[in-house]
Parts: structure tokens; sequence; C-alpha cells
């Protein structure tokens, strides 16, 4: 294992406040998607989106990398510039999720396990072969009344583990992603309490593996009350309990987290970065970024509703957000930002 480069990789993905963005979406996710603005669901689609997004000017400055889905990484833009190489030139790193998405796990009800592992050491050769630097592995955690089980927690934290070592021994840096689904009515204590449990096991079995702590990106979701508890939490209320549960649970060793948005409006999400990383002022070990896929698409994607002549506005709204985000990386997001869209 090639540990000074995985090293070398994490800390380019968050450096100097950049984040990462998440355009990972399967087809019939990005489907969905395009379903809410009438957008056909047809290759040319897709990658005449994901090349809007990636070309976008200036990105490079905000966003390290982006977590590619297979079918992107395999395609070529209309000019017939394989999409790795376009990353690269505009000095984004690419990176690819590699689960093959979130299954029911048997014997347990309404809950879920992540697939993917048959095959993965082969296709991460591949994916190193085209370009890919980093990877990405989403396990969902549900909470509910008895839930999440003990199976729950066990399975997705074995199987992300043993991913994550896969990735090591291919030169990819893995970005290992618990995350605790938003869905439901409990309250911010509940999700801080099935938070750091998901930590706590996952971090135990990534030792169990031998992944190398200083070569991997947590992917976390951050500590909220449910959708649909009665009681919201304020913004710091958010930012230190989420604090406080990294405090507890992450070593020292990882290099950064990259939080995924979960749901949260495009401007609550960078709102909250920016909050913990105020309060915590930088005395924290690993750098605190984000890896949104709705939270900085979005935008861009009620703009472009398909239309060629709509590009540039939305890689303009495209670039706001990811300019948003990085300062409230750095702590120093101004919510008047919002007003400056180029
Ligand atoms: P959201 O930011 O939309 O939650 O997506 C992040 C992601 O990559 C989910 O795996």
């Amino acid at each position: 294992m090639d540990t000074q480069a995985l090293e070398q990789t994490a800390r380019a993905m968050i450096a100097d406040g950049k984040g990462l963005l998440a355009i990972d979406e399967s087809t019939p996710t990005c489907g969905k998607r395009f379903a809410d603005y009438g957008i056909d669901n047809t290759e040319d689609n897709r990658r005449d989106y994901r090349a809007l997004l990636l070309s976008t000017p200036g990105l490079g400055e905000n966003v390290s990398g982006a977590i590619l889905y297979d079918e992107t990484l395999r395609m070529t833009t209309a000019e017939g510039v394989a999409f790795a190489r376009m990353m690269q030139d505009h000095g984004i790193i690419p990176g690819i999720k590699v689960d093959t998405g979130a299954k029911d796990l048997a014997g347990h009800p309404g809950e879920k396990v992540t697939e993917g592992l048959d095959g993965l050491r082969e296709r991460l050769a591949e994916y190193h072969d085209m370009g890919a630097r980093f990877a990405k592995w989403r396990a969902v955690i549900t909470i509910g009344d008895g839930l999440p089980s003990r199976g729950c927690y066990a399975a997705n934290a074995h199987a992300l583990a043993r991913y994550a070592a896969l990735c090591q021994e291919a030169g990819i840096v893995p970005i290992v992603e618990p995350e605790v689904l938003l869905d439901g009515d409990h309250d911010i204590d509940r999700c801080y309490a099935v938070t750091e449990e998901t930590l706590t096991r996952l971090f135990a079995e990534l030792r169990d593996q031998n992944v190398h702590l200083p070569g991997l990106i947590l992917k976390a979701s951050m500590v909220l009350p449910g959708k649909n508890a009665a009681q919201q939490a304020d913004m710091r209320e958010v930012a230190a309990a989420t604090l406080r549960c990294l405090y507890a649970t992450v070593p020292a060793s990882v290099p950064g987290v990259a939080f995924l948005s979960g749901g949260q409006s495009n401007e609550d999400a960078t709102a909250h970065l920016d909050a913990m990383n105020r309060l915590d002022g930088g005395r924290a070990p690993w750098k605190l970024t984000f890896s949104y896929a709705r939270a900085l698409q979005q935008p861009a994607l009620d703009i472009w509703r398909g239309e060629a002549g709509n590009v540039d506005k939305a890689q303009a709204a495209l670039a706001h957000r990811a300019r948003c985000n990085r300062a409230a990386a750095q702590g120093r997001y101004d919510p008047a930002q919002e007003k400056q869209v180029a």
C-alpha cells in the first residue's frame, strides 16, 4: 500500500477550504431529479448535465474533486474528451461511487445494508486506470421505533471497512459515508446517540481491517432533529452537537470530514458548516468541509432545465454555491453573499 500517495490525495481533497461535488446519482436517481423539471432521462441529457457542472469556469478554485457514477467516468463529452481528462484539466480530482446500492437487510425489516463488495478489487483496478483517485461507499442508517438494530450497525460498518481496505490496496482514497437519515420525528439527542454509535462502530471496524486512517475521508451526516420533529434546532445547537459527536468518535489521524447535505436546504447546509467552523475555530484535528450533491447542484438544475441556452446561468449558480460553501469551510460565510450570484 502506497500510504504516502493516499495521504497526499486525501489532503488535496480537503485543502484550503475546498470540498467535493457529489454527482454520483445512479441512473434511476438521476431520472427522479430530472423528472421534477420534465427533463428526459436519456444518456445524452445525463452527459450534457454532468459536463455542464464539471466544466463550470473556476469550479476548481472551490471544489477539489467530484464523485462520479460509473456511467459518467466511462463517458466522453460531446466534444469527445474523456470526463476524467476534462476534470483533470479543470484541477478537479476524479472520484467514483463504487457501492451498488442499499438493499433490504435480511432479518431486519425497515433496514438496509449496502452491497458491492463482490468483484470490487477488479473494479477498483479499472477505475484507477481510468483516473479515479478516490471512491465513495454510502451506508444508510434509519432511525425509527427500535431502530437501528445492532445487526444494522454491524453489517454496514463491516462492509464500509472492507471497502475501505480494498480501496487503499488499489491506491484509491476511500470516502466512508455512514448516513444517518433525516427521516422521522426523533429529536436531536436521538440523532446524536445514533450517530455516535454508528461512528464508534465504524472506526472499530476500520481498525480491525487495518485501514490507514490518514488516507481516508469521513463523509458524515450532521446531527439534526428528524425532519418531522416537533422541535427543530437552531444553527448553533446543530453545530455544537455535531462537533461534540465528532470529537467523541473520530480519531485525530483522520484528515477530513466532508459532510453530506441530506435534504437540508442549500442555505442551511452552508450555514451549518459555517457555524461548525466558527464554533471550533480551527482547533479540530480534522478539516470540516462539504461533499454535497443536492445542496450544490439544485440551483443549477433548476436553471438548466435541459436547455442549452441556460448553461451559462446554471454554471454561475453552481459556482456561487461552491464559493459560499468554501467560505463556510473556512468559517467565513456571510449570508449576504447569497445576493452575489455572478
Ligand atoms: P446530498 O448532499 O444530496 O445528501 O448527497 C450527498 C451524497 O453523496 C449522498 O451519498
